[in-house]
């Protein structure tokens, strides 16, 4: 699952369908229609990866032939975008899970103090395990901020996972530094940020390639 590198805290999914739909997304002809259709599909492979611990409970049913305990999820899940770009993977997560509550998490980054800022906060009042995804892992500042969001809200560490699409080893050394408790997933660990803080060969903004604002 996970190829090798130097991050405890990071599985790379590196399915063959994974890393053949990021080649496409990759792509800069690829169009937004095609791009946002393959963000939610990868989304969906790394969604059954980042769920494969959830816990179950059980309860009593009736199949057409027999009474069974059968398992459910136990907890709720939650899914939470870091606007705008999130968006775009909350789509595969959401079909992959529909009983899942929503939430969203918008940050601006003043361009002088490089801090990033809450804009807007919406969270459901009980959220259980929290998916939290963002496709472009850059610098890492909006994740780890995103991440001191929720703690602050009164989500538990241990519930918190971070979804991303393609990370720069600068944004994931940020981000478990900050957070070396929360497990991250991926679908491409690349090679560098560039002096714009693009991710480097990475597939350009992701945002504007999802809302064709290129
Ligand atoms: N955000 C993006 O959308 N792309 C990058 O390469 C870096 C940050």
């Amino acid at each position: 699952m996970s190829s090798t590198h130097d991050f405890p805290t990071l599985t790379v999914v590196s399915h063959p369908l994974v890393q053949h739909k990021l080649t496409l997304m990759r792509d800069k002809n690829t169009q937004p229609i095609h791009f946002r259709q393959l963000l939610k599909e990868i989304a969906m492979l790394i969604g059954y990866e980042v769920t494969r611990d959830l816990p179950l409970s059980s309860e009593p049913i009736e199949t057409p032939v027999a009474p069974m305990n059968a398992p459910v999820l136990a907890e709720p899940i939650t899914i939470v975008s870091i606007l705008r770009a999130g968006l775009g993977m909350a789509d595969g997560l959401r079909e992959l899970i529909p009983s899942a509550r929503e939430g969203h998490i918008g940050l601006w980054r003043d361009p002088e103090t490089k801090q990033p800022h809450e804009y807007f906060i919406k969270l459901p009042s009980e959220v259980g395990r929290v998916i939290l995804v963002d496709p472009m892992l850059a610098t890492g500042g909006s994740a780890a901020h995103a991440v001191d969001v929720l703690l602050k809200r009164g989500v538990a560490r241990e519930e918190i996972r971070l979804v991303t699409l393609v990370s720069a080893p600068e944004g994931m050394k940020t981000f478990a530094a900050a957070h070396p408790s929360v497990p991250v997933y991926t679908a491409a660990l690349d090679e560098k940020l560039d002096d714009k803080a693009y991710i480097v060969p990475g597939l350009g903004d992701a945002g504007d390639r999802i809302f064709g604002t290129l």
